[in-house]
């Protein structure tokens, strides 16, 4: 086993990820430099597909303000908003994005140079800033990659996975086990700050708009290490990823093509949210994604259209250059045919349990971005919010640093050690088929606890899962890189499905028809591992 130690670790190099290297690399005295420890190549991540943008409550746009933004997230987020944190992040948002403009972002702007802001689903104004029509993960990701690699203060271990935090029986971290899937080799990694910023779990679902390497990684990293997990039942399905046969992966149709005026229609062009929603389809993404799930049901087919003709083609080639490309290389001229859409695994409201600068219940452990949980979203993400909470908590994470001693520790302690020898053990193991066991669980997490559940739905996925594990002999080493995403998606499902069990109400993304109403107070579900059993702390 090799042994290495660093200042900071950060696992993950999405938008989080990335950001909190450089402020942190730009703030804090470092004696043993910084690590990015990511398992695919740098910048491969949710954030690199994020098309409709960030939101900017800039100062100079008057028409906007932080108190329409915090009451259009805290009324999207169903009740389950936290007040501060929805506050902060708001109030928080224009020096960030000012900052990101620092790092070599840029946003669209309109003729006379001012920042062009777009509409998307409940918010109340435009004030969605974009880049590269609509690429803006990409274009952020591609500016912020180019900064990390250059600096030398970072180092990024490519195509390598974090297995296991190490944290002692004093509920300290103080770092994290290695593999590289190219090399196969372990690495013990020691550093008094372990950052997870590992993104979403889109992957646990049949159907998504995630791309492969979202697993909910960090989620069963904190949660085996005992951390505080919050609201994992509140997975956000979108309503328009593009619907072709066959393609389970979903290519993304920006809420913004909504924003900008598209309808969703039936196969005979007839628009049906107004049955739904005032807001017809401006309405919160889980209203809409249901809208559309009762339509597909009523009507037997697998997908809806979205009909995106009344904007004019110059307008949709310049707005969204690649959803008019990606349409059209699959047979669709978006400016004169209906768009077919169906509703997508999207992103996590829950994760593991922090505050604004990331601290989690462990202490050294921080996490930032999707798979956090700092209350922001609630039960239900207001759009274009996500990329923003990913810029403040990781621009929060460096100034909590800022002021603390970072040494790499000294003594490792008989805990550390009885995790290492884990991965230090020879163990024969036989090949199992990945691929074939991950489309299983995908289809009971789409079928058991997907955007309506039930208690029956979902013990039955329960009974599934457990099924589906006993083809997984594996405990604690695993044999490649893919066995180690599919031991955290069958935990990460099991946490899902007990919190979704938990909360007999619908609220938000959570829709239960044995509960259809919502109680009165808005409670959070709280999980953690204690004694090595799952238990429910709130
Ligand atoms: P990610 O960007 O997902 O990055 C996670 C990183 O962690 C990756 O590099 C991954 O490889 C790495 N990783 C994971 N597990 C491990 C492990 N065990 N070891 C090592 N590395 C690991 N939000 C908005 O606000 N606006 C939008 O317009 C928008 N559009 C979206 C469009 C699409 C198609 C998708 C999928 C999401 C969109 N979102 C949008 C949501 C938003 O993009 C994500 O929530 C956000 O980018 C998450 O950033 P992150 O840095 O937390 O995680
Ligand atoms: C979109 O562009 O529709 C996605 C925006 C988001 O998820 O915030």
């Amino acid at each position: 086993m090799k042994y290495s130690k660093y200042s900071v670790i950060i696992i993950g190099s999405g938008l989080a990820g990335l950001y909190a290297a450089l402020k942190i690399e730009q703030q804090t005295n470092l004696r043993d430099g910084i690590l990015m420890v990511t398992k695919a190549d740098l910048g491969e991540s949710n954030s690199r597909y994020a098309q409709g943008g960030i939101v900017g409550v800039i100062k100079e746009n008057k028409k906007d303000s932080t108190v329409s933004h915090i009451s259009d997230t805290i009324k999207a987020g169903a009740g389950l908003s936290e007040f501060n944190a929805v506050k902060f992040v708001s109030e928080k948002s224009d020096e960030v994005i000012k900052d990101l403009l620092n790092f070599g972002v840029k946003f669209d702007t309109d003729e006379n140079g001012n920042f062009s802001y777009t509409l998307e689903a409940a918010h109340s104004i435009k004030r969605v800033l974009h880049s590269g029509g609509d690429a803006t993960g990409r274009m952020i990701e591609k500016a912020l990659t180019k900064d990390v690699f250059e600096n030398q203060n970072i180092d990024v271990y490519e195509h390598t996975i974090a297995v296991e935090l190490l944290v002692d029986s004093k509920k300290e971290c103080k770092g994290v086990i290695v593999f590289n899937e190219i090399t196969q080799e372990y690495e013990t990694i020691y550093s008094p700050v372990v950052i997870l910023a590992t993104g979403g779990l889109g992957q646990l679902y049949k159907y998504t708009t995630n791309p492969a390497v979202a697993t909910g990684d960090g989620i069963a990293l904190a949660y085996n290490a005992g951390s505080v997990l919050r609201d994992l039942e509140f997975i956000q399905f979108h309503p328009t990823a593009l619907a072709i046969d066959g393609d389970e992966n979903r290519f993304l149709i920006s809420e913004a093509v909504r924003g900008e005026g598209a309808k969703l229609v039936d196969a005979d062009g007839i628009e049906f949210m107004s049955k739904y929603h005032e807001k017809r389809e401006l309405a919160p993404r889980d209203i809409v994604t249901r809208a559309n799930y009762s339509e597909m049901l009523e009507n037997h087919t697998d997908h809806v259209y979205l009909n995106a003709t009344c904007i004019p083609k110059e307008k949709l080639e310049e707005r969204f250059p690649n959803i008019s490309r990606i349409c059209a290389e699959n047979g669709i001229d978006i400016s004169r045919d209906f768009i077919p859409v169906a509703p997508a695994a999207h992103y996590s409201m829950g994760g593991v349990k922090t505050n604004i600068e990331g601290e989690t219940s462990i202490k050294g452990l921080y996490a930032i971005g999707e798979v956090s949980s700092t209350g922001l979203h609630g039960g239900n993400r207001l759009a274009s919010n996500s990329l923003l909470e990913c810029v403040v908590c990781a621009y929060e994470v460096a100034q909590v640093l800022k002021n603390k001693e970072l040494k790499t520790p000294k003594q490792i302690n008989s805990d550390i050690k009885m995790i290492i020898d884990k991965y230090s053990k020879d163990l024969l193991m036989d090949e199992i088929d990945i691929t074939s066991l991950k489309r299983e669980l995908q289809d009971i997490m789409w079928r058991g606890a997907g955007i309506v559940r039930s208690e029956k739905t979902l013990v039955a996925a329960l009974d599934e899962i457990y099924q589906l594990a006993k083809k997984f002999p594996r405990s604690v080493k695993c044999l490649n890189k893919e066995e180690y995403e599919f031991k955290n998606m069958l935990l990460v499902s099991e946490l899902i499905i007990n919190a979704a069990l938990q909360r007999k109400e619908s609220r938000g993304a959570h829709y239960r028809l044995d509960y259809l109403n919502t109680d009165e107070n808005g409670v959070h579900s709280v999980i953690k591992r204690a004694k090595g059993e799952l238990s429910f702390v709130g």
